[in-house]
């Protein structure tokens, strides 16, 4: 059975239960400012889960394409992937526990034939701080279903998964109970984080066991449905989604009580053939063999990077058939990474001429399926992606070039420099490339630095021992340039005054989200002046910040600029900005009833949500090291902070 029809099946399945199979949502949803990708199947439906009648009825069903790029840096295992398809089916306010239970099982082991020795699954243990009760229902509702099967399903508590991986599975054992990080399910992850204002619930996941002897112990611990290892396999989450989260944390049960399920195609496919690897399905092979064509390697010797290879041109491909441009913001942002990993690691393969066109064309007819209503450039896709290959690869080029250029002028330099003692000298000869070149081949050719580091490492050229900090010191000398170069071009600097304050503006964010997260979750920001050179921030607290909070902020402020996270915007209702998003403002009643939000971050996760005009940077990258200079009293209960970015 290949993954389309597995797809098939279900959605044939689900009809014949009462379902009405809807179209998917497209990946970037216009009417969700929430998040940047479709997440899940739910995400499309939240208003009917949350009660509005839907016009398909009670009982819906699909197959959703989303895309998880918080996921991104676990690519490369067996089952990991950015994009990737679930299958839904939903109950809003029909039928609950029972009946999801006792018909996911026989679509596993009636209609794609799983064995149901192999079936594990997982209930919620309960929460006494929020009142929610363990749920024994679900529990006794696998007991039974098992019982049919001929299996005698034994329930084991096991509450965290590392009490679980000391302790293991003991006789019998096949349904197990974890605490909230496990099987609770909201769009914030556990109960703690559940977003106000969303559905959310206990969960039943379902695991297929691939077999005791596939965990390693030592690495992972004793195996359980929730170890990390390569035993067991999630294929399936029912959320019992009863709850609703209110503006003072606790949790009311919703009028009408939904299930929300969901599975990924590309792991029901795997189980079904018996592979713990969903790389081997038939989404993803057409891709890997070109691969491997290509490379003339073998899947079996450079598993990591074809896979993330793969995933990443899966997703690439469904962006762009959706319609979106390579950019630098935000989702356009995001397809430009896909891409741009996805060629250096081709590059890791030995692929070094444009490869993009000729390896997605292997897997658009997977694709068929999805309506043109969502996948409105299809036939453009691939010329969009061949177009940023080609401009990528230059720059690659170019930047390589001049880096094997600066590397042997260098090594031929030395020593015809007529420094006598310059033979006896071999470290000088070694250091070929120094933190300037490094800098000039990213100013002047847009070659990353770490690709040059990477570079360099791969082609044996050697570094400067303090390439870093020629590095540093080449960004500060070019900033004070620009400086004095645009204030003579500009009368009164202003163009460069412009670009320096916008970095200060979105640093101020930044230092706000980082003193909430590390001093007080109530700090707010009470006044704040920004010239070209520095910034100021007023905030209230009630103590004077000690060096270890300083340096936490401080730190903070660095790492998320490091990360070089995307900064969006995009407007909102007042209503929807406060009490769902949550951003940070400081004049509710003042602002008025559509207002910006700036997000810096991950949509689902973000470091930093704020009611502001802007304007800020794209990219946090660009606002160079943040320094914090002092901390003193501005007023009473009001702290003043003074920092620079250099
Ligand atoms: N919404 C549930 C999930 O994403 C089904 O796992």
């Amino acid at each position: 059975m290949n993954a389309s029809e597995i797809r098939q099946k279900y959605l044939d399945f689900q009809s014949s239960k009462g379902h009405r199979v809807i179209a998917p949502a497209p990946l970037v949803l216009e009417n969700d400012p929430t998040t940047l990708f479709t997440g899940s199947g739910m995400q499309p439906l939240l208003r009917y889960l949350l009660g509005e009648p839907h016009p398909d009825g009670t009982r819906l069903t699909d197959s959703q394409p989303c895309l998880r790029l918080q996921d991104i840096e676990d690519v490369g295992d067996p089952r990991h992937t950015t994009v990737f398809e679930m299958l839904g089916n939903w109950s809003l306010g029909d039928y609950f526990k029972k009946e999801q239970i006792e018909n996911y099982f026989e679509f596993l082991t009636k209609i794609i034939g799983l064995d149901p020795n192999k079936i594990f699954v997982t209930c919620f243990i309960g929460s006494e701080k929020y009142g929610i009760p363990k749920d024994i229902e679900a529990a006794e509702i696998w007991q039974s279903v098992f019982k049919k099967a001929g299996i005698d399903a034994k329930i084991a508590e096991i509450d965290t998964a590392e009490n679980g991986d000391k302790r293991g599975i003991k006789d019998g054992e096949r349904i197990f109970f974890y605490n909230d990080k496990e099987n609770w399910w909201s769009r914030g992850g556990g109960i703690e984080t559940t977003p106000i204002g969303d559905p959310c619930g206990p969960d039943s996941e379902v695991f297929y066991d691939f077999g005791e002897d596939k965990q390693d112990v030592e690495k992972y611990g004793k195996s359980h449905p929730a170890s990390d290892g390569a035993r067991f396999m999630e294929i399936g989450n029912q959320v019992f989604m009863q709850y609703r989260r209110n503006e003072d944390g606790t949790f009311s049960e919703l009028e009408h009580k939904n299930v929300d399920f969901g599975g990924g195609l590309e792991r029901l496919a795997a189980a079904q053939m018996g592979s713990f690897d969903v790389f081997k399905t038939s989404l993803m092979q057409p891709i890997i063999k070109k691969l491997e064509q290509l490379s003339g390697k073998s899947y079996d010797n450079n598993t990591d990077e074809m896979r993330i290879i793969c995933d990443h041109l899966r997703g690439a491909y469904l962006l762009a058939a959706q319609g979106l441009a390579p950019s630098n913001k935000a989702q356009g942002y995001a397809l430009r990474r896909l891409i741009r990993r996805a060629i250096l690691k081709a590059l890791d393969l030995g692929i070094a001429q444009d490869f993009l066109k000729e390896t997605i064309s292997t897997i658009e007819s997977e694709y068929k399926s999805l309506p043109d209503s969502i996948l409105t450039n299809r036939d453009h896709a691939l010329e969009i992606l061949e177009k940023e290959e080609k401009v990528f690869r230059k720059t690659l080029n170019k930047g390589l070039k001049e880096l094997k250029r600066m590397a042997s002028r260098r090594g031929e330099k030395s020593p015809s420099s007529g420094d006598p003692d310059k033979s006896a000298r071999p470290q000088a000869l070694e250091a070929k490339l120094s933190g300037y070149d490094v800098f000039t081949l990213q100013d002047t050719y847009g070659f990353p630095m770490e690709i040059s580091v990477e570079e360099a490492y791969k082609e044996g050229i050697k570094l400067s021992k303090d390439w870093k900090q020629e590095f540093d010191a080449a960004l500060q000398e070019q900033r004070e340039r620009s400086k004095t170069a645009s204030k003579g071009m500009f009368k009164g600097g202003l163009e460069d005054h412009g670009e320096q304050t916008t970095k200060y503006h979105t640093a101020t964010h930044l230092l706000l989200a980082a003193l909430q997260k590390h001093v007080s979750s109530d700090i707010c920001q009470k006044g704040s002046n920004i010239t070209a050179d520095r910034m100021r921030f007023d905030f209230n607290c009630d103590h004077k910040l000690s060096p270890e909070e300083l340096k936490q902020v401080e730190d903070q402020v660095n790492e998320w600029i490091k990360a070089d996270l995307p900064v969006a915007f995009a407007e909102y209702d007042k209503e929807y900005a406060k009490n769902v998003l949550k951003a940070h403002g400081q004049f509710w009643d003042k602002y008025p009833e559509k207002l910006k939000v700036y997000t810096v971050g991950n949509e689902n996760s973000p470091v930093s949500r704020e009611v502001c005009g802007g304007p800020h940077v794209e990219h946090t990258g660009v606002l160079g090291q943040f320094k914090i200079q002092k901390e003193e009293s501005s007023s009473a209960g009001v702290r003043r902070i003074k920092a620079v970015l250099e």
